[in-house]
């Protein structure tokens, strides 16, 4: 095998060949249940048929076109983004990556603002690279709402900008309240700093909203959407607020890169964001995510392995009892790929990530929950937690 992944291991599934909503077929036949959307880019499944035909069609007229062709499906595009993010009079960049769209985002925050420090929650993700991949000490401070609630330390006027992740990846879907991120939004904003969100997961109705930040009351400055924006196809987006523009200077910023405002990513967003409005697949989100987490506390009640159940909407964790002997999770996740099924455990933690498709089917949520539940029941009966 002449492939390994980024951080250079081996790929794990042979010959996946095809995919359609949440399964994954193999060159023999063998289908998989997806329960992550792949890297929880596919909100609206696998090949979903209008997404295919607006890539065949727009790949026929125009795939890239350079920095400076407008093409009328960019601007379409950015109007949907700017309309559903609420951030209204401003302008998007269309990108490649989340991490792309937030590097960028707090790339361009550093050449408007002399602040020294970026703020954000500590468990959060925000990129594989640059400023915000590495998050150097002294520049960034992170705030630990899970232990320390005190955001009396916090030297606000220093602060260029809070970079909100709603979903704390890291943390494994754990929500901060609302009232404290409002309190620091507003301390931000008070001390003239500005706020992005990272939208790369929680956005594009992956929480029951169009993005993470919209349970918490609040308008970003700067929106950074990744992942499911392009439903598996590579594009991300800045939205930028008209605050944020107004006080950027073009001559003292750089930043190139050949596929920034494609035609072909513009397009795919733009239908992304068509369906999930007509096919009402935020609704759907919400009914969904009570259904599977209703029947997930209920196994947590019956059977004592369950320690937590967390999630809004369909993004979801399941976290299970720690045991002295075995890891409770690593043997569910072993019986579940059995039963093919594919929920990937979290490094180092006794948790699941749950986020399937928007579009995911009853039939695929109550296979997934029958056998769960029996895997669960024959662990519980052997093992005392
Ligand atoms: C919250 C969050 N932000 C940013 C990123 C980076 O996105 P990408 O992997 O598309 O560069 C990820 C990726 O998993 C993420 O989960």
């Amino acid at each position: 095998m002449r492939i390994i992944n980024s951080t250079g291991h081996e790929l794990k599934y042979d010959n996946i060949v095809r995919a359609q909503n949440c399964t994954l077929f193999d060159d023999s036949g063998n289908s998989y249940l997806d329960l992550e959307s792949g890297i929880w880019c596919t909100p609206l499944g696998h090949c979903h048929p209008r997404i295919t035909r607006v890539i065949s069609e727009q790949s026929a007229k125009m795939i890239h076109s350079g920095y400076c062709y407008l093409n009328p499906v960019m601007d379409e595009a950015a109007g949907r983004i700017l309309d559903i993010t609420g951030i209204g009079d401003g302008k998007c960049v269309f990108l490649c990556s989340g991490s792309e769209a937030v590097e960028y985002s707090v790339k361009l925050c550093r050449s408007i603002f002399d602040k020294p420090y970026f703020l954000t929650m500590k468990n959060c993700y925000l990129s594989a690279y640059g400023l915000s991949g590495e998050r150097p000490d002294n520049e960034w401070i992170e705030f630990d709402w899970q232990n320390d609630d005190s955001i009396a330390r916090i030297d606000f006027s220093k602060v260029a900008a809070f970079i909100f992740e709603p979903g704390s990846s890291l943390g494994l879907v754990n929500f901060p309240p609302k009232d404290l991120v409002q309190q620091i939004v507003n301390r931000v904003r008070d001390n003239g700093g500005i706020v992005i969100a990272n939208e790369v997961t929680t956005g594009m109705g992956r929480t029951g909203k169009w993005f993470g930040y919209q349970h918490y009351d609040i308008v970003p400055d700067i929106a950074a959407i990744g992942k499911g924006l392009g439903n598996g196809y590579p594009v991300s987006c800045a939205a930028v607020s008209d605050r944020v523009l107004s006080r950027f200077d073009p001559y003292k910023f750089h930043y190139a890169q050949s596929h920034q405002n494609d035609p072909l990513g513009a397009t795919v967003a733009n239908e992304v964001i068509r369906i999930i409005e007509e096919d009402n697949l935020l609704d759907r989100c919400v009914r969904t995510g009570i259904l599977i987490s209703k029947r997930l506390l209920d196994i947590k009640e019956r059977y004592g392995v369950i320690k937590e159940i967390r999630g809004r909407g369909l993004m979801l964790a399941i976290e299970f009892m720690s045991c002295d002997s075995f890891s409770v999770a690593e043997v569910v996740n072993e019986k579940l790929l059995e039963k093919k099924i594919i929920l990937v455990k979290r490094p180092g933690h006794e948790v699941f990530r749950l986020d399937p498709a928007l579009t995911i089917e009853l039939s695929d949520i109550n296979y997934f929950l029958d056998n769960l539940e029996s895997i669960i029941k024959d662990i519980s009966t052997s093992v005392n937690l």
